[in-house]
């Protein structure tokens, strides 16, 4: 059996450039890896599955982990079996990337298995594939996504972990809801692509363009962001197309402050968690397939 370990994402910073032809979105945004992870154990078996301790994960073929693992094995030319656990805990529709990283982390875990190394070039198209965060999970740490966020340029960590409070409201948000609210325009050919060379991580705006449009379909979002304004965060934001929201914290003790303060205060069912970000070295150890030690089954 192999184990290994996906982690979430938030969305630092995300700029929406517009609605291409095609009906994605143009955006530049700033991924940072959060420790909070799914838990992947792989096995031998004569077919394809995959279980989950959280029984609203689709196990069928649409699952993410399952497509990954088609995809992967037509690029080796090798047959598609073994069996997935999945132990959930990063929540589905949270914008935290939690179904994108799975499968980035069955890409790996099935590579292991299978004792197949595709390319960096092959991992990169299926990822692409599977959808826009993907292909960022093949990377970890601190990167810009620009794309439709699956043009990853990976990016130095930052000299020490930002701590935060992830808030996770009882509702997920759909993604194609989201950013049809926002209506943005289309790109037009004037549009200049984004300059990758000027991209200092200090140059990413503190904003995120789709929260208006999440928060004028669920309000609760916007009172979620006061609320960690007012308790102290050096920024409060929607990740991605929600529902999560984050605040940034001085340090992990403040972090822990502000997360006891919150509770209470919060649509009913919310849940909360103090996380810090991951440095890349750290996100490759532990997104590394280990084999399971005894006692750890
Ligand atoms: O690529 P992914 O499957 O994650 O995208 C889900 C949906 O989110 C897309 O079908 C699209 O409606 C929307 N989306 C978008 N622009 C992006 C990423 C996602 O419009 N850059």
């Amino acid at each position: 059996m192999l184990t290994l370990e996906a982690f979430a994402k938030v969305n630092r910073s995300l700029v929406v450039r517009g609605r291409r032809p095609d009906g994605y979105h143009e955006i530049d945004t700033l991924f940072e890896t959060v420790d909070l992870s799914d838990r992947l154990s792989f096995s031998e078996a004569e077919t394809l599955g995959l279980r989950s301790d959280d029984p609203s994960i689709p196990s069928g073929e649409s699952n993410l982990v399952l497509k990954a693992a088609r995809h992967l094995a037509a690029e080796a030319g090798v047959p598609a079996r073994g069996q997935v656990w999945l132990t959930k805990r990063i929540p589905s529709g949270g914008g935290l990337g939690g179904g994108s990283s799975d499968a980035a982390a069955a890409l790996r875990g099935f590579s292991a298995l299978w004792r197949v190394s595709p390319g960096a070039d092959d991992l990169r198209r299926i990822a692409a594939g599977l959808g826009s965060d993907v292909a960022f999970f093949l990377h970890g740490g601190r990167a810009r996504g620009t794309g439709r966020g699956e043009v990853v340029a990976p990016l130095p960590d930052a000299e020490r972990p930002e701590w935060l409070v992830l808030v996770f409201p009882p509702f997920p948000m759909p993604t194609p809801d989201v950013y049809r609210a926002l209506g943005a325009p289309e790109l037009t050919g004037g549009d200049t692509p984004p300059n990758l060379s000027a991209s200092v991580p200090g140059e990413f705006p503190d904003r995120n363009d789709l929260e208006a449009a999440a928060e004028r379909l669920r309000p609760e979002l916007a009172e979620i962001r006061r609320r960690l304004a007012d308790l102290g965060a050096r920024s409060a934001r929607l990740s991605g197309s929600g529902s999560t929201v984050f605040g940034v914290f001085a340090g992990p003790d403040e972090a822990e402050r502000v997360r006891r303060r919150l509770v209470g205060g919060l649509p009913e069912g919310t849940r909360t968690r103090a996380a810090r970000t991951l440095s890349r070295a750290e996100f490759e150890r532990r997104s590394a397939p280990e084999a399971a030690r005894g006692g750890e089954r």
